[in-house]
């Protein structure tokens, strides 16, 4: 059986703490989607340490990790990664495996990355220049090249001949600057790679699931920057949502459990984009002060707003929801009021339905008022132990969604969380 953990708004929603925290139940945990983009944040022996490649169950001792083959691979954050990690004492050789179809970020993905999204202006999505777009451009496009085609004694004309594809989009954009150094770091990243587990993803996860081993697919991203359901242009270009679970690793629908979606008690967006329920005020610095909330990959300030349960609502349907997860409901703390977006308001008339196009006319969010519970939840393990205030509000958001919060986490560290009965 596959569970799916998946973020349900803009990212960065705290998946890759509670893929830590659960990840001690499975036998398997693989990231089917994405790549460097994503910064899944995990505290390991009261340390921080942020992962942007290797799936978040690699810090427990026996439990497999792979990297399944809908992930885009940057073979230079993937060597820095496999440092860190080892430095934690994990032996990769044993537990993490890479699928021979993952496609490989090319120096020239991030370069045209830059180049792309300097040419947008003010329309720039905002990329983390990580280079996704273009390798899912050069995937679909049938132009990439895949970890599998490093054992290939070919490869390195087909890089050269991509790479002179890539050399006049470059020159379109007018695109000056000097990639040599990146070129350098990723052929001495190729040689560490080619040491790594490289699978037969799809034969390899099958038959941990004949063997009755127990899987945890981790996405990346949210399901409202999915490249088909997200606020398109301003989303990532992959599959985000539980479908992408199918075909980023090669299992069958049928094989798929639960699907835990991960949602903040407000909400997040980092880079360009509508954002409905967005505080562009002193609310929203507040609260960006207190969840810290600053890209884990890139720094950057994130936007923050309420819960927007029109938007949360979307992407139970999406991914089929079975279990929610809510995080940092400590941060609420501080708040004596909160409100959370019940619907949208879009020419004049209310509505539960994510529109078509949301950065046209970004619809006006309508709220319902809730007491904020202005107490210390971050230190409280039980249910029963947090305020009335706190479940009010957790009971309002199971009855609009019809989807049960199953767990409340209150602080970033692996014991902050609290199970509801
Ligand atoms: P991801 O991309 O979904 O894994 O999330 P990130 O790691 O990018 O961002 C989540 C941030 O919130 C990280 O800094 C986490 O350490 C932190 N975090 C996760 N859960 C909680 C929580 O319940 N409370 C607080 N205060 N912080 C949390
Ligand atoms: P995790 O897994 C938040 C956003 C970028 C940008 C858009 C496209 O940590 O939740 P891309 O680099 O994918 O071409 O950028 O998507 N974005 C994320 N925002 N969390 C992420 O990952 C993100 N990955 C991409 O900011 O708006
Ligand atoms: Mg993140």
């Amino acid at each position: 059986m596959v569970d799916v953990i998946l973020g349900l708004q803009w990212g960065d929603e705290g998946k890759g703490k509670i893929v830590d925290y659960f990840a001690k139940d499975y036998d398997l945990v693989a990231r089917f989607q994405g790549g460097p983009n994503a910064g899944h944040t995990l505290y390991v022996e009261d340390k921080k340490v942020v992962l942007h490649q290797i799936p978040s169950g690699v810090f427990h001792k026996g439990v497999i990790n792979l990297i399944g083959n809908g992930v885009v691979l940057d073979p230079v954050t993937l060597k820095r990664e496999c440092d860190t990690v080892a430095s934690f004492g994990i032996d990769l050789k044993k537990n993490l495996f890479i699928a021979e179809r993952t496609h490989l970020i090319l120096p020239t993905h991030r370069a045209l990355d830059k180049a792309a999204e300097l040419s947008k202006g003010n329309q720039k999505i905002g990329s983390t220049l990580k280079g996704i777009g273009p390798t899912y451009m050069d995937k679909t496009g049938r132009n990439g090249l895949r970890v599998g085609d490093l054992l290939d004694k070919n490869f390195t004309t087909a890089y050269i001949k991509l790479r002179l594809k890539h050399q006049r989009l470059l020159d379109n954009y007018n695109f000056q600057e000097d990639i040599t150094a990146w070129e350098e770091e990723f052929f001495e990243a190729l040689e560490f790679l080619k040491e790594l587990n490289i699978v037969n993803g799809e034969y390899f996860i099958n038959e941990q699931i004949r063997a009755g081993k127990k899987i945890l697919a981790e996405g990346a991203q949210g399901s409202m920057l999915d490249i088909d359901f997200g606020t398109f242009p301003y989303v990532t270009s992959s599959n985000t949502i539980s479908a992408g679970v199918c075909s980023g690793l090669g299992i069958a629908p049928h094989h798929i459990g639960d699907v835990i979606g991960v949602t903040k008690a407000y909400c997040t967006r980092v880079g360009g984009g509508p954002f409905p329920t967005e505080l562009d005020n002193a609310m929203g610095e507040e609260l960006r002060k207190i969840g810290n909330e600053f890209g884990a990959t890139t720094g950057r300030p994130r936007r923050c707003g309420w819960i927007d349960l029109v938007a949360l609502n979307f992407a139970c349907m999406i991914n089929g929801v079975t279990k929610i997860v809510m995080t940092k409901a400590d941060v609420l703390d501080a708040f004596e009021e909160l409100e959370v977006c019940t619907d949208y308001r879009i020419d004049g008339k209310e509505s539960r339905k994510v529109p078509f196009q949301m950065d046209r006319k970004i619809p006006e969010p309508i709220y319902k008022g809730f007491k904020g519970w202005h107490t210390d939840t971050s230190i409280i393990r039980s249910y029963e132990a947090l305020p009335e205030t706190t479940r009010t509000y957790v009971d309002f958001i199971n009855g609009y969604l019809g989807v049960k919060v199953h767990y409340i986490s209150n602080g970033p560290g692996r014991d902050q969380i609290v199970l509801v009965p």
